[in-house]
């Protein structure tokens, strides 16, 4: 297919200017070692948030802001490799970031010998602020409007393809994986019993010091002004912008969706949601 943002590969949605076909390729082989850990994320759910938190979990030097190194050095995007980075000569423990769907995953993780960390966020602010993301950024289609924009993430036209069968997809196959699902919203409600959660999954004991200070650096406040965790010299520099009004870092806010959708179209997406997840166990906080 000839789309010139996205690229089509095993069915899946990649963004095409940044990602490495022969990557792709060989990604069922990618090498997989016992104390790698994922972060896997539908775009626009939660992914620099949780990569901010772990880095802080397992950097002292971040922690205490002695070493300050880019969140996409410290936790880089698997498929989407911007500073090249050689993965196999990285040292352990491994970090990373990934949108891919389970399917894509390498063999290793099917294995269950990394940990896996899912974040998933409410699909209507999944949509809200992955709207003006594809506006900001040169690499993604822009639109008019998020009606239009609505239109092609419910028909799977983006980066991520369909949200649903990507959260269905990773839950439906959890049994495959050593992965816990965290929710954005309960991240929002209550950070810190969330860095616990995520902590004891990862088997990282943290003083309650270390504990105060991950809460505090990852709070949406104190990322935003965090160069080394707001992305802004990334997009700006190494991305590309079609404005400089907008920031990675919007809002971050639960419920931001009701000061867009238009009642029908609110209406439009929850009788599609509606057939396609009302059987889905997980529950999620639309405000
Ligand atoms: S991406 O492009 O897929 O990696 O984007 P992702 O990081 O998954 O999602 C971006 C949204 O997450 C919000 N965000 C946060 N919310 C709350 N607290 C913190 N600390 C935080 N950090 C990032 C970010 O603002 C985007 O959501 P919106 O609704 O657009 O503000």
């Amino acid at each position: 297919d000839e789309d010139k943002y996205l690229l089509k590969f095993k069915g899946y949605n990649f963004e095409r200017s940044l990602v490495d076909i022969d990557f792709l390729e060989n990604l069922d082989n990618f090498e997989i070692r016992d104390d790698d850990v994922f972060i896997i994320t539908y775009p626009k759910s939660g992914t620099i948030w949780t990569q901010q938190i772990l880095s802080l979990i397992y950097y002292e030097g971040h922690r205490n802001r002695t070493e300050l190194v880019e969140t996409v050095d410290r936790s880089p995007f698997l498929e989407y490799n911007l500073h090249k980075i050689d993965y196999e000569k990285r040292p352990s423990p491994r970090l990373f970031a990934s949108h891919i769907p389970y399917y894509l995953a390498p063999k290793g993780l099917k294995n269950k010998k990394a940990k896996v960390i899912y974040v998933y966020r409410n699909p209507k602010d999944v949509l809200t602020s992955y709207f003006h993301f594809s506006n900001l950024l040169i690499t993604l289609e822009a639109s008019n409007n998020i009606g239009d924009f609505m239109e092609r993430f419910l028909d799977g036209k983006v980066v991520g393809s369909f949200w649903v069968d990507h959260i269905r997809g990773w839950y439906e196959h959890r049994h495959d994986f050593n992965i816990l699902f965290m929710m954005y919203e309960e991240m929002k409600k209550d950070l810190r019993s969330s860095v616990l959660k995520i902590s004891s999954f990862l088997e990282k004991e943290l003083s309650e010091e270390d504990l105060d200070a991950i809460v505090n650096q990852a709070a949406f406040k104190n990322m935003k002004v965090d160069p080394q965790a707001n992305y802004d010299s990334i997009l700006q520099n190494e991305i590309g912008m079609r404005t400089n009004k907008g920031q990675f870092l919007r809002k971050g806010t639960v419920g931001d969706w009701k000061h867009h959708l238009t009642v029908e179209q609110n209406e439009r997406f929850d009788r599609v949601f509606q057939r396609k997840m009302k059987d889905f166990p997980l529950k999620f906080i639309w405000e």
